[in-house]
């Protein structure tokens, strides 16, 4: 075990909402506000799978969690379960909207409904969850939407990918402006990267292979789950009171523009070699 910079109970007495909480990223994030002290109200499709996480978090802090199934496409489920989560806690301190869908697909290829899929599951998803939390929200509650570098980055047989998560950016940067003014909401994105052990990586590296997945990156790894945790307390905690509308990458620099940043360096490098000669 690491040592932590947070300070233990960082989040006691906080709420928690989370979608996608069932598995990787928004499940580890689940753990550690659990850890911190908050409770904690699990979302996902479906219900087995929910049922293993809300077993295995509930061992963390006994009582403290709670699961309902409901598919993010579904604004009327979303609502509905942050009515629940609600009834049992009270209000919701921080807002996690991360369920997510993924494939590698061929643009001229992609069915209308296959676009839809992702783009409803992350995008229209998002909202849902947002919006199904806004009026039980605490003053000054903490909102993170789980973005991508694909929100920014060009990436080929990801187009659907790409404009769900830039919308999801474009969001976030509108409910900063909308609900921060009024009611002191601090709204945020997280933009992990490849992140070990969730299913997204797992697309990326059977269809890719680790190292040339990674090898280009300036820090040429997975992330682990729990950097990525520990990225979304500093945006929870105290830490981030006065960061709003803003995008953190936690991902190894894969977001950054290397390809051009990559041409200009082997250009330099070419004219300081012939300037040397
Ligand atoms: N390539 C092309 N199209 C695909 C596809 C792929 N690999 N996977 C799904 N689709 C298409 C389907 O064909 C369907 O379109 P159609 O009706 O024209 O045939 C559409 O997407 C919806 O697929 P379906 O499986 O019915 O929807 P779903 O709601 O069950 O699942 C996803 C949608 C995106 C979540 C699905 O790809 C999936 O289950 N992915 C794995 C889990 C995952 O994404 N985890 C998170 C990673 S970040």
């Amino acid at each position: 075990m690491t040592l932590s910079v947070f300070a233990p109970d960082l989040l006691r007495s906080r709420v928690a909402f989370v979608t996608g909480g069932s598995s990787g990223i928004n499940k580890a994030l689940a753990r550690r506000f659990l850890q911190q002290g908050a409770a904690v109200v699990i979302v996902a499709r479906d219900a087995g799978r929910l049922e293993s996480a809300r077993v295995e978090l509930d061992a963390i802090s006994p009582g403290r969690v709670h699961a309902v199934s409901a598919d993010v496409r579904d604004g009327d489920a979303v609502q509905a379960a942050a009515d629940a989560g609600a009834e049992r806690f009270g209000r919701y301190d921080i807002v996690v909207a991360g369920a997510a869908g993924n494939f590698l697909g061929p643009t001229a290829e992609l069915s209308s409904n296959a676009f839809a899929a992702v783009v409803d599951i992350d995008l229209k998803g998002t909202f849902h969850t947002f919006r199904a939390c806004y009026r039980h929200l605490a003053p000054r509650a903490r909102l993170i939407a789980i973005s991508a570098p694909q929100a920014q980055l060009p990436m080929a047989l990801q187009a659907h990918a790409c404009a769900a998560k830039a919308g999801i950016e474009a969001l976030v940067r509108t409910l900063a402006i909308e609900w921060g003014g009024l009611e002191g909401a601090r709204v945020n994105a997280l933009s992990p990267g490849l992140v070990a052990g969730t299913h997204g990586a797992e697309i990326f590296l059977r269809a890719i292979g680790e190292a040339a997945l990674v090898g280009g990156q300036p820090i040429p790894r997975l992330a682990t789950l729990d950097e990525v945790a520990d990225a979304a307390l500093f945006l929870v905690g105290p830490t981030g009171d006065y960061i709003t509308g803003h995008t953190l990458a936690i991902d190894g620099g894969l977001g950054l523009p290397t390809t051009a940043a990559a041409a200009i360096a082997a250009a330099a490098t070419r004219a300081l070699a012939t300037a040397r000669r």
